[in-house]
């Protein structure tokens, strides 16, 4: 037991240098993001990080032909300014590019100008090779998010492999000490048999892990039997990669942009494949590197699109995109009566969007997750839209002062909702 708590004792200091430097590791990473983030939010439209033009010049190496730091922070704050102050060189870069304008920043605070530079100085891609590869300026700086899932997972594996070296350690010691002694070795208890004689002076313990284990199955066989014809977290593959993280969620690109339909039509609608090309003109590279690469000459070769002559030269075919919710045929859903009268969020029925890289199915969308919430959502805006004046007065009088739920128009009629 001595030699245990050592053994236990020298752990403690490989333990927290290792979180320390983790803690560390991951607090720089958020740093660096911070610029990464605030470019591709603002930047990313108009700039690339190497070389080549997209709306205005390719940034690589910017820092050593601009007149300084000093300079940076004013131009990208308000250019407009800087051109009109007279400033030679932002007059020259101005003229060079057919005086194309570039937008103004007002609102960025001294700290986010300072992240951008520094991203735009040394963007991770180039930090992290052992040499900068001028001559690809293709390389999009790769997102360097640290997963705190790896970082426990690092830990733990880590801890294993210090307890056995220690084990090790401790036994060879312990031989030596008594071989000086002139006492017999003794052989390493086998990991097994030491879980076994814990399990035997632990039986409390053993008794609450066992109930958790079967609770755990217990509960995995219900919901599995409860999800037979239910396909709530249903994600099929895609043809081309399309991450809704990256596109609503990082860049803040409004849904409707791309489902216009949800507050006109019955359906949301997927966009075509022009939609991509309005931004996808000037975007071929994403945030992963040359998979992204890869994945934006799909959109591509659907559009029939030469990126190399920067023109359409075959005809389009349109991409086509695996459904993911599908009510059946005798349902009636419409987006415009819950988006447009009702009110409703998207992230009530589809989940946070915005945070996933692959659309699943966030809800049951079963006839009784529709009923349910018709039971308890008030119908909005029914006193103050003219469209529905004269039910509301019959309902008011009919439920005096009660919220009058959907339902209470009429939402859980099975005609309603069935053709
Ligand atoms: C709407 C497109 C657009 C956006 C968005 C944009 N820029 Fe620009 N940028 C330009 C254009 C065009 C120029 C060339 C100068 C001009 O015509 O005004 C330029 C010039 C520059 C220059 C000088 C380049 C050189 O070669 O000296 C820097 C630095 C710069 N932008 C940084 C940024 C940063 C940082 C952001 C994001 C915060 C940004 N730009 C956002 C279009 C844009
Ligand atoms: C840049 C365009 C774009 C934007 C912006 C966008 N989407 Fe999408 N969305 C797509 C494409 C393309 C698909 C089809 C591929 C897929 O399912 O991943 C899709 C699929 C979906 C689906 C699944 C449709 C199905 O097959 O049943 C939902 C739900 C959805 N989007 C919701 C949202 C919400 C909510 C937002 C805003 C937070 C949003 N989308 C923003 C392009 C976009
Ligand atoms: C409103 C502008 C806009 C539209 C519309 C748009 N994208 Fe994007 N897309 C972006 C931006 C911005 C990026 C990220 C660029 C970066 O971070 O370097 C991106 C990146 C990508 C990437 C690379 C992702 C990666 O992992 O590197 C793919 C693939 C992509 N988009 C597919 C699509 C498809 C398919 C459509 C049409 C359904 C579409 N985009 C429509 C702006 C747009
Ligand atoms: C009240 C719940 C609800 C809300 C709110 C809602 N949706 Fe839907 N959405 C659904 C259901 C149910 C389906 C499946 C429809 C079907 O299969 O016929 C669906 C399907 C979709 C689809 C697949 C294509 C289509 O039109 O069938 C997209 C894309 C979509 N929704 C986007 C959105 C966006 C974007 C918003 C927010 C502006 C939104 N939805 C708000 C329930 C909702
Ligand atoms: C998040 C809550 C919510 C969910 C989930 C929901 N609805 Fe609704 N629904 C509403 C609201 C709010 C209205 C009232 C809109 C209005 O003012 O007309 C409504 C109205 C309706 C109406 C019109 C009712 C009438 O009396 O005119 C139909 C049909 C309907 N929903 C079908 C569905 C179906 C089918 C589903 C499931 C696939 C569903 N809804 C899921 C909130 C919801
Ligand atoms: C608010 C909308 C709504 C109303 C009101 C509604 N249903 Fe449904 N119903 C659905 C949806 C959505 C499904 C599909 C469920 C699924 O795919 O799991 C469904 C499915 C069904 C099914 C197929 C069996 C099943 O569970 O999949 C039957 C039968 C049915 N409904 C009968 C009725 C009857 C009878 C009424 C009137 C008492 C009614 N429904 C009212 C939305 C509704």
């Amino acid at each position: 037991m001595d030699t245990l708590c050592i053994k236990s004792q020298k752990q403690i200091p490989a333990i927290i240098s290792f979180l320390f430097l983790s803690i560390i590791l991951s607090i720089n990473s958020v740093l660096a993001q911070d610029g990464a983030k605030l470019f591709k939010q603002n930047c990313a439209v108009c700039h690339s990080l190497g070389k080549n033009m997209v709306t205005g010049p390719g940034l690589e190496g910017v820092a050593a032909r601009v007149p300084g730091d000093a300079w940076l922070m004013k131009w990208i704050k308000n250019n407009k300014a800087v051109i009109a102050s007279g400033d030679a060189y932002a007059n020259k870069v101005f003229a060079e590019n057919s005086k194309k304008d570039m937008t103004v920043f007002a609102d960025f605070k001294d700290e986010e100008l300072k992240a951008i530079i520094a991203y735009i100085k040394a963007p991770p891609a180039v930090v992290a090779g052992p040499s900068p590869t001028p001559n690809q300026p293709g390389q999009a700086p790769e997102e360097k998010g640290v997963n705190p899932l790896a970082i426990l997972l690092g830990v733990i594996a880590f801890l294993i492999i210090i307890v056995g070296v220690l084990r090790g350690v401790s036994h060879s010691l312990k031989n030596l000490q008594r071989e000086k002694q002139g006492m017999p070795e003794v052989e390493q208890v086998g990991v097994w048999r030491e879980l076994k004689i814990w399990m035997g002076t632990h039986k409390r313990t053993m008794v609450v892990i066992i109930l958790f284990v079967i609770c755990g199955l217990l509960s995995a066989t219900w919901d599995g039997l409860m999800g037979i014809g239910v396909y709530e977290g249903y994600h099929p593959s895609q043809p081309i990669a399309f991450s809704h993280k990256i596109h609503a969620g990082d860049n803040a690109i409004n849904c409707q942009y791309c489902h216009s339909g949800v507050e006109k039509s019955k359906t949301a609608g997927i966009p075509t494949v022009n939609v991509c090309m309005n931004c996808h003109k000037g975007i071929s590279k994403g945030p992963s590197g040359e998979k992204g690469t890869a994945e934006i000459a799909k959109i591509y070769a659907a559009a029939g699109w030469d990126p190399d002559k920067g023109a359409y030269t075959k005809p389009q075919t349109p991409i086509i995109w695996t459904k993911v919710h599908n009510l059946p045929d005798f349902v009636f859903f419409s987006h415009q009566q819950h988006v447009k009268v009702g009110k409703q969020d998207c992230v009530t029925c589809h989940g946070e969007v915005k945070e996933t890289t692959t659309v699943h199915q966030d809800k049951q969308m079963t006839m009784g997750w529709c009923i349910d919430c018709h039971r308890k959502t008030e119908v909005p805006g029914m006193k103050d839209n003219p469209y529905y004046e004269s039910l509301h007065k019959k309902l008011a009088e009919k439920y005096k002062g009660q919220p009058i739920t959907v339902d209470k128009m009429g939402g859980i009629e099975c005609g309603k909702c069935h053709y």
